[in-house]
């Protein structure tokens, strides 16, 4: 049975562009970018392209701007925790409740080695109030970290004001945004947000997983959150993982080439996926502000309906969807995002997510749609 997957925020296919690109760095070109000689200096040399045209795609000011990560999650590490542990200090962080895990636990860690933390809440909608963000930030605060749209209800968030506001209050700290889940659909750049420090993570735009960057804009200075041999200026020691970035230049590519033509398809089939659920079940409930959200993303409720019921028969229908965040469990727990909205346990308990992406097919929003109706109309 061929899955009809519908879980792209949890991870995307690796595309063929990328597949390819990585073949000869698995094979032949196995060399260690830190060596002197011939075998390095040709791994060396894919490194420094793969950084120049990302760099060149994201618009950073020099390729050295990019660094190279094992994956998002290490990306929020460094992104919170490097800017308040900068040159000795326990600076303040200011985050909110909606982040991923990545970032709150870096948070709370920091905290407990005795940075200030300010953790915003969010309003019913989903979308953080950039006033609220600037009234945490302090003299004391060190960073900012507010994503550029969440990995659940895929919601954006107004990045360009918080970071406005939040500079206003404190024009030293450092703002960070994880644009994991914004950056496949949409141009997240520094001179668009603002941003000093900006995540990204190479499997969610048809790269290789484990690998991702961390963008530091120049003038921000961090502790790394990886020590050792000093690769990427002493900012993430550790021996390059010299495929998945060449991967990951090679998905970025793809993925930006792609993007107009991406949203438009993905906006396709996830309205008429909406619509035809929204016929069979008049009393659904999509989460948050809708005019706000990334165009791959649904999230919504079946009242009723129970998800991890629903998602066991999909998954024997054919059918690949997520219950809230699927990044850090297999197992269905109450979202701190949706609790953070206000939803009821027992609501957030019927939350489901459908995330489409580069391998959707026109048919793919109405076909999903027509199995969700059958196997939800029989637990009703
Ligand atoms: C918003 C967001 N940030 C961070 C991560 C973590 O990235 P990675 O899986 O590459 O560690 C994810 C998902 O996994 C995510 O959705």
């Amino acid at each position: 049975m061929t899955m009809l997957y519908l879980d792209h925020a949890a991870t995307t296919p690796l595309r063929p562009e990328a597949a390819e690109a990585m073949a000869p760095y698995l094979g032949e070109m196995y060399g260690n970018p830190s060596g002197i000689h011939d075998v390095s200096r040709r791994a060396k040399n894919a490194l420094e392209d793969a950084r120049e045209r990302i760099a060149s795609i994201l618009g950073a000011a020099a390729p050295l701007e990019v660094v190279f990560t094992g994956g998002g999650t290490e990306s929020d590490n460094l992104g919170v925790k490097g800017p308040a542990f900068a040159g000795g200090r326990r600076g303040g962080i200011v985050t909110t409740e909606i982040e991923h895990e990545a970032v709150l636990a870096s948070a709370r860690f920091a905290h407990s080695v005795g940075c200030p933390l300010t953790i915003v809440g969010v309003e019913a909608d989903g979308v953080v109030e950039p006033s609220r963000v600037a009234e945490a930030v302090g003299p004391d605060t060190a960073v900012v970290s507010v994503m550029a749209a969440n990995n659940e209800t895929g919601i954006t968030q107004p990045i360009r004001k918080v970071v406005e506001e939040a500079k206003a209050s404190n024009p030293d700290a450092v703002v960070h945004t994880d644009a994991v889940q914004a950056f496949v659909a949409t141009e997240v750049t520094a001179d668009g947000t603002g941003a000093d420090l900006i995540t990204l993570a190479g499997h969610k735009f048809g790269g290789p997983k484990g690998v991702g960057l961390l963008w530091v804009t120049e003038g921000s200075v961090l502790e790394p959150a990886v020590h050792g041999g000093g690769q990427e200026l002493g900012r993430r020691s550790g021996t390059h993982n010299v495929a998945g970035i060449v991967g990951m230049a090679a998905a970025m590519e793809a993925a930006v080439a792609d993007r107009a033509f991406f949203r438009d398809r993905v906006s396709q089939e996830r309205d008429r996926f909406e619509a035809a659920l929204v016929a069979a079940f008049p009393d659904i409930e999509f989460t948050g502000r809708l005019e706000d959200r990334l165009p791959q993303h649904s999230h919504f409720r079946i009242p009723g309906v129970s998800a991890e019921t629903l998602l066991i028969r999909l998954d024997q229908a054919g059918v690949a969807a997520a219950a809230g965040s699927a990044c850090h469990s297999g197992a269905v727990e109450v979202s701190h995002v949706l609790a953070a909205m206000g939803m009821e346990p027992q609501a957030a308990a019927e939350a489901l997510r459908f995330s489409f992406g580069w391998t959707t097919r026109p048919g793919d929003g109405a076909e999903a749609a027509t199995t969700i109706i059958t196997e939800a109309q029989a637990l009703r």
